[in-house]
């Protein structure tokens, strides 16, 4: 008995530890697939999708999964093993009522399965609404400054207890249908333990039994029936780890974008002869937006693109990065088409500063050095100078060592800016993009920075965005779009003599 009772416990001990490793080797496989997945996802996929619904998925769902899975192995393989090793015993003691009690219990299996069917959409309605609710706290919190400004707290209280009220009550609905399974599944194995009860007694009394037979039956068929008991009990966290399951691996089995061709080129110092043949782009089908543009720029061109609020400026430079694949037609860089060159070498011959700024958490030089990772405390600073950052950013307490948080916290706009200007003047790559780069930027240091960026753009293909047509008047092209057309295109002399859409538009920022 004492060994007996050592080797359990040490068996028992050394399974736990073994679930333990293969579920959280599981949740870490799981979580690194889906974000590796997040990271392959085409662009327009998240457009769609709430941030806060995916971390939801990543997290709470994960972590469900894997309570669920934890249980599930432990139950299965204890019960696995008591039931081969009952069912043996059984079978060596009396074949008949061995035969009763094996082909009976699986009854309660039925039962089990029956009612956890229909408690699945429940549990899968439970974590979608866990989901809204994370996406709706992720909303507000970080856009609690909105909400203040409009006094809309009470609202958002509301509609937070709404989601709240509903997340309560699809949970207790999901739980309470659950547990009725292991009564249901407990009746039918009582039921199983008076059959063997009755015919064990009726073949006592006939002679063909001893009690003491009968005494060991009905203890094995007690040990037979619990891990049946066991599994149903923990049928609730298996049902809600599948419905967890399924949404992560909804995100993993998400089709990935059009993966690089195996033959794709890698594109090395761009020349920066780029052209767009009959391009045609719209983000949702039913609305166009971009159709048949065509455009040839030679190396070391600057091509200003102007036009209206939504016209399709920043589409035609997501299209150019390759952010989004056109619809039909073709872009090619030096004339290779950018669909058979890897996506990475496109992009790192580009390089941009757009009207939303982007920031990382780290130094002031770990946000400047992104793009050379290798630049010296001299070359940085030089950048900075150039860009007319240097002067905020030794200010700074720290200097360049200054930490600052995700999305530059507690820089200024105009600063924020700046430093992804001054990132581009130190990387300087092949080609330049820049959408409103300057737009929160006070004119005296725009016209400062200005100088330097036509330093920089002498020789370099570069696209730029702007607003305010006088600082694009240099350029070698003018696109001026209109509904996602090109209506005129030229350089701003001739633009200008032909008195249409271009001209009215100047003529309209001076007049004033
Ligand atoms: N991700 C998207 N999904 C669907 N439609 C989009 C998306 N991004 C932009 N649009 C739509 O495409 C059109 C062009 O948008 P785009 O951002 O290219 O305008 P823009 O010319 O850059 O304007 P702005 O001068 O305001 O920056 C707009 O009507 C916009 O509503
Ligand atoms: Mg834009």
């Amino acid at each position: 008995m004492g060994s007996v009772i050592l080797v359990g416990a040490v068996t028992q001990w050394s399974m736990t530890l073994c679930n333990n490793r293969i579920v959280y080797s599981v949740t870490q496989d799981v979580r690194r697939k889906a974000f590796k997945k997040i990271q392959q996802l085409p662009l327009s996929y998240l457009d769609k999708t709430s941030s806060g619904d995916m971390v939801s998925r990543m997290i709470a769902d994960v972590d469900q999964f894997a309570d669920g899975l934890l249980l599930g192995f432990t139950q299965l393989f204890t019960g696995a093993i008591t039931i081969i090793g009952t069912l043996f015993f059984m079978f060596y003691e009396n074949v008949m009522i061995a035969l009763v009690v094996f082909l009976v219990t699986p009854l309660s299996l039925f039962v089990a399965s029956f009612i956890a069917k229909k408690t699945y959409g429940m549990f899968k309605l439970q974590s979608a609404t866990r989901g809204e609710q994370t996406a709706l706290i992720n909303e507000m919190i970080t856009n609690q400054k909105v909400v203040q400004s409009f006094n809309r707290e009470d609202e958002v209280i509301e509609r937070f207890d709404e989601v709240n009220g509903r997340l309560r009550k699809c949970s207790l609905k999901a739980i309470f249908f659950s547990s009725l399974v292991n009564p249901s599944t407990r009746v039918v194995n009582n039921i199983v333990y008076a059959g063997v009860a009755l015919t064990g007694g009726l073949s006592v009394i006939s002679g063909r039994l001893t009690i003491g037979q009968l005494t060991i039956f009905l203890s094995y068929a007690n040990q037979y029936t619990k891990p049946f008991n066991e599994i149903s009990g923990v049928v609730t966290e298996l049902q809600n780890a599948l419905a967890c399951a399924d949404r992560v691996f909804s995100i993993i089995e998400t089709e990935a974008q059009t993966p690089d061709a195996a033959d794709a080129v890698e594109l090395k110092d761009a020349k920066g002869a780029v052209e767009l043949k009959n391009v045609s782009f719209s983000y949702v089908p039913e609305k166009k937006l971009i159709e048949n543009l065509n455009l040839k720029v030679k190396p070391g061109q600057k091509i200003a693109i102007v036009g209206p609020t939504g016209c399709g400026k920043t589409t035609l430079i997501n299209l150019i990065m390759r952010f989004y694949d056109v619809n039909s037609g073709e872009i090619s860089v030096d004339g290779i088409p950018i669909k058979s060159m890897t996506r990475k070498s496109l992009r790192r011959n580009y390089g941009m500063v757009l009207q939303e700024t982007w920031l990382k958490k780290g130094t002031i030089r770990d946000n400047i050095i992104v793009g050379k990772p290798d630049a010296t405390d001299e070359e940085i600073i030089e950048a900075a100078k150039k860009s007319h950052a240097h002067s905020f950013i030794r200010r700074l307490p720290n200097g360049y060592d200054t930490l600052i948080s995700e999305d530059g916290g507690s820089l200024s706009g105009g600063q924020k800016q700046l430093l992804c200007i001054t990132r581009l003047m130190l990387a300087l790559p092949p080609m330049l993009i820049l959408d409103e780069a300057t737009s929160s930027i006070d004119t005296r240091t725009e016209i400062g920075i200005r100088k330097a960026f036509d330093a920089m753009m002498e020789g370099r293909t570069s696209f730029v965005v702007a607003h305010r047509l006088s600082t694009i008047k240099n350029a070698d092209i003018i696109l001026v779009m209109k509904d996602g057309h090109v209506v005129e295109q030229g350089d701003h002399e001739t633009l200008l003599q032909k008195g249409g859409f271009y001209s009215n538009l100047y003529n309209s920022q001076f007049s004033a």
